[in-house]
């Protein structure tokens, strides 16, 4: 037992998916025996021969331990995992529908297997809501569901709570073990449903929220729409700095300089990945079903849809004609540590490339094997970043790998223009054989 007092058996309903396994092995790694359902034959039987189905740095070894020590099992069976638990993990995915609203069909599906089981339960449960669900849907939604399936009440025969989670990829494990700095939130239907889920969080150092379903919901929203707000800001500050010929670069470091300012300042090509894009969408939707105009969010998904073309209005002004050039891209991945290409920006940068009859020699040091769903043989994948670069008359930094900010490796690169979407390359550091321009670097400036 690593950390925890008190250990309890828990089922993660949607556990082999990202959310689900990586709570599932942490809760099993804190002394938690720990039962992952899922629906998918192929992950169950990764994971029960104690390797990760998905890439998430420590999350391998996390596994391999717990499996080992007994305490993570994969399986398909949820009722006779569920009337073997206390508490029931629902971590099912949310995505959006064509026109933005959520898709809870698969929140729906879980929960209808949940309320079926706890029919045949005779103890009392909890069960917690991870999945990002828009304010109410546990109150409104799942709650009557799982009345209805169990015919038990809320409250009584079982308890319910809103626990987001707050995991971002590449550091999901360490934010799950050590919350510290994003804290616990815990909607709770009761206070004897929050103090069930307590349990499992006893000897965190992470402060706690406990709150109503509906908060604890619209926290989650609040957060990711509070941090693509400042990144779609800090996109709009750099493309005004890049008119007037100010480097984006060091107005940001006077803005770190007043601590009240946030950190997702980063300017670029733009936000993508899991979570961002679907939850301010989301959110979008149910402001305007609730009549509100939500000017903030949309200006935020707009200034985010914009900024590939920022980068390509750059390419076009230094190269003119795209026909026949030879682009090395680097980085496919929406961000560094992962081979996530959800929402990836090098989907709109390669298409817009590719639309202009340029070819596209990528590389990325993890997302490869996924790029090939998006982009299939239309483009060349290599298997270095030096190989790309000796193909091509100019390359695009798209991910920042830490990799592609050595400015020796641009000495492969056989043309002479750099177009850095992600500011990740210090242009000082660079032969002045080449042509450097990024988001919010002045327009033109050689290096
Ligand atoms: C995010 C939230 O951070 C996490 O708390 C939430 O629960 C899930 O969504 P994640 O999607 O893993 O996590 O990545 P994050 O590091 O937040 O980056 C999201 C996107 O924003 C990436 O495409 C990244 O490149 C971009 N970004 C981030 C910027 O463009 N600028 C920044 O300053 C920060």
């Amino acid at each position: 037992m690593r950390c925890c007092e008190i250990t309890m058996n828990v089922t993660v309903i949607g556990g082999a998916g990202y959310v689900g396994l990586t709570t599932s092995a942490c809760l099993a790694y804190k002394g938690n025996t720990v039962y992952c359902v899922d629906i998918d034959q192929s992950r169950i039987k990764r994971i029960n021969e104690g390797s990760s189905p998905i890439h998430e740095g420590g999350l391998e070894e996390i596994i391999e331990a717990v499996v080992k020590e007994g305490r993570l099992f994969a399986t398909q069976d949820a009722g006779n995992s569920i009337s073997a638990s206390s508490a029931v993990f629902i971590c099912a995915g949310t995505p959006s529908k064509k026109d933005g609203s959520i898709d809870l069909r698969q929140i729906i599906i879980a929960t209808r297997n949940v309320g079926r089981s706890l029919a045949k339960k005779d103890e009392y449960c909890v069960v917690v809501v991870k999945s990002t669900v828009v304010p109410g849907t546990t109150r409104s939604r799942i709650i009557p569901l799982l009345e209805k399936m169990s015919k038990k009440k809320a409250g009584v025969d079982f308890g319910v709570c809103m626990n987001p989670e707050f995991l971002r990829e590449g550091s999901a494990v360490k934010d799950l073990l050590f919350p510290r700095d994003q804290g616990i939130v815990i909607g709770q239907f009761d206070e004897k449903s929050g103090d069930s889920l307590l349990e499992l969080y006893r000897g965190s150092e992470a402060e706690i929220l406990r709150t109503t379903l509906d908060s604890a919901e619209m926290v989650k929203y609040a957060r990711n729409a509070y941090l693509s707000k400042d990144i779609s800001f800090a996109n709009e500050m750099a493309n005004i700095c890049q008119q007037l010929d100010v480097d984006y670069l060091d107005v940001k470091k006077g803005l770190e300089m007043d601590s009240r300012i946030g950190r997702f300042l980063n300017a670029g090509i733009g936000f993508g990945g899991s979570c961002f894009p679907k939850d301010i969408r989301a959110l979008v939707s149910k402001a305007k079903e609730a009549g509100i105009e939500p000017a903030i969010l949309e200006a935020t998904l707009r200034v985010n849809e914009n900024q590939p073309s920022v980068l390509m209005n750059i390419v076009k002004r230094a190269l003119g004609n795209l026909k026949e050039k030879n682009f090395a891209v680097l980085g496919l991945a929406f961000k560094p540590g992962t081979s996530d290409m959800r929402e990836s920006r090098s989907i709109p940068i390669i298409e817009r490339l590719l639309a202009q009859g340029a070819h596209v020699y990528a590389f990325d040091p993890e997302a490869a094997a996924e790029a090939k769903k998006f982009f299939g043989r239309r483009i060349n994948y290599t298997s270095t970043a030096e190989e790309a670069l000796r193909k091509a008359d100019a390359c695009i930094i798209v991910t920042e790998w830490q990799m592609f900010s050595d400015p020796k490796l641009y000495d492969y690169l056989k043309g002479r223009f750099i177009f850095d979407g992600r500011r990740s390359l210090d242009p000082r550091k660079l032969s002045h054989r080449f042509i450097y321009h990024g988001i919010g670097f002045p327009e033109g400036t050689k290096s």
